[in-house]
């Protein structure tokens, strides 16, 4: 088994920001409510014709260009989204054409706002067991194609943006200190599938007048249960892989939660008796990016130089599916040069 290092990573953000009062001229809600109930105050929305992969591929180039690894040298591109440009071919597809890679495989992960830790537990896959040396993980969204907003409950609660990390294989002799991805707890659970989805647009009910009317193409959401689940669900997951590391909570530097409510994210930290500076938190700028949230809130530690050779650090998700995941990471980059 190799081990399986983060080099770099880079994301990008729309330009545009949407305050809170935004939504407050046409809808019954306010700053007050939003910010109170969520924590968000405001988040940027891609322009009409910025496409998701558009997007996905700023935060990729970024990577590449701080790693100093060309497009070509990459072997695997996975892209987390629900918001793809097409239903297929993938939207890793279009990312890949845009970077100018015309051999890595290449392939979307539908996990919602657990996409971003599905597909790098599955990059680390490859790579650990020696099939591919270099992957791309992108998390990247265009959630204002599916938010409905003529509904309060759900359209204030997203954002648009992509966040990316790119990752290598480094033999264990070269890398004694054990850094790298270490440790994951991924699961899922289809049975509360219904609570949080988008209902038409499928085969089942392929887009027509009908699904128009009703909204179905559109995020269905009921918010009380999945936010029950999500505290319950962090909790434990955030848990189980400080224990598998061999770690207790005090020791972890940095939290990177996925941001779908700070309320959420809140519960889950003073649970463990932390303070909020080991958090990351960015619903507050960007809303819930979906399987943005996490490679975002990791390029502002990467960008802002807060990741120190040797901390400890703890990714975790919560979302539709229902999925989940955590992973543990020690930070550190034995290839970088000096
Ligand atoms: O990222 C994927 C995972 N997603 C999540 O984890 C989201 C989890 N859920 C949540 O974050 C929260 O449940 C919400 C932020 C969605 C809602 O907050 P809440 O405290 O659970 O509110 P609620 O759904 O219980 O609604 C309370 C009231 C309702 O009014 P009534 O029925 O009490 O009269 C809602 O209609 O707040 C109302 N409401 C709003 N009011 C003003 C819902 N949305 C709004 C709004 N502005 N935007």
């Amino acid at each position: 088994m190799k081990d399986v290092v983060i080099r770099s990573s880079g994301r990008y953000l729309p330009e545009k920001v949407f305050t809170n009062d935004h939504f407050a001229r046409f809808l019954d809600t306010s700053d007050e409510w939003i910010q109170e109930r969520t924590g968000i105050r405001e988040r940027r929305f891609a322009a009409p014709e910025e496409r998701n992969s558009d997007m996905g591929t700023k935060a990729a180039q970024q990577c590449l260009e701080r790693a100093g690894v060309d497009a070509s040298e990459v072997d695997l591109i996975i892209c987390a989204t629900v918001t793809g440009d097409r239903i297929f071919p993938a939207t890793a597809n279009f990312i890949q054409e845009n970077l100018g890679n015309r051999t890595a495989w290449a392939f979307d992960v539908n996990a919602a706002c657990g996409g971003f830790i599905y597909a790098l537990s599955l990059a680390y896959g490859m790579l650990a067991s020696g099939v591919n040396r270099r992957a791309l993980v992108i998390g990247s969204e265009k959630m204002t194609s599916i938010l409905d907003f003529t509904d309060r409950s759900t359209c204030v609660l997203f954002g648009d943006g992509a966040g990316a990390v790119l990752l290598e294989a480094v033999e264990p002799a070269d890398n004694p200190e054990g850094y790298g991805l270490r440790n994951f707890v991924l699961g899922a659970d289809g049975s509360l599938a219904y609570k949080l989805w988008q209902p038409d647009g499928g085969s089942v009910n392929p887009p027509n007048p009908d699904s128009l009317a009703r909204h179905g193409h559109y995020i269905h959401m009921s918010g009380r249960e999945v936010y029950v689940n999500a505290v319950r669900t962090m909790n434990a997951i955030v848990e189980d892989v400080i224990a598998q590391a061999g770690l207790t909570p005090e020791q972890i530097d940095w939290f990177v939660p996925h941001q779908a409510n700070k309320r959420i994210i809140d519960s889950v930290r003073e649970r463990l008796k932390m303070p909020e500076e080991r958090f990351v938190v960015n619903i507050d700028r960007y809303g819930n990016t979906t399987s943005g949230t996490i490679p975002i809130g990791i390029d502002e530690l990467y960008t802002e130089n807060k990741l120190a050779t040797g901390q400890h650090v703890v990714l975790m998700t919560f979302g539709a599916g229902f999925t989940w995941g955590a992973v543990y990471l020690k930070w550190g980059d034995p290839l970088a040069a000096g």
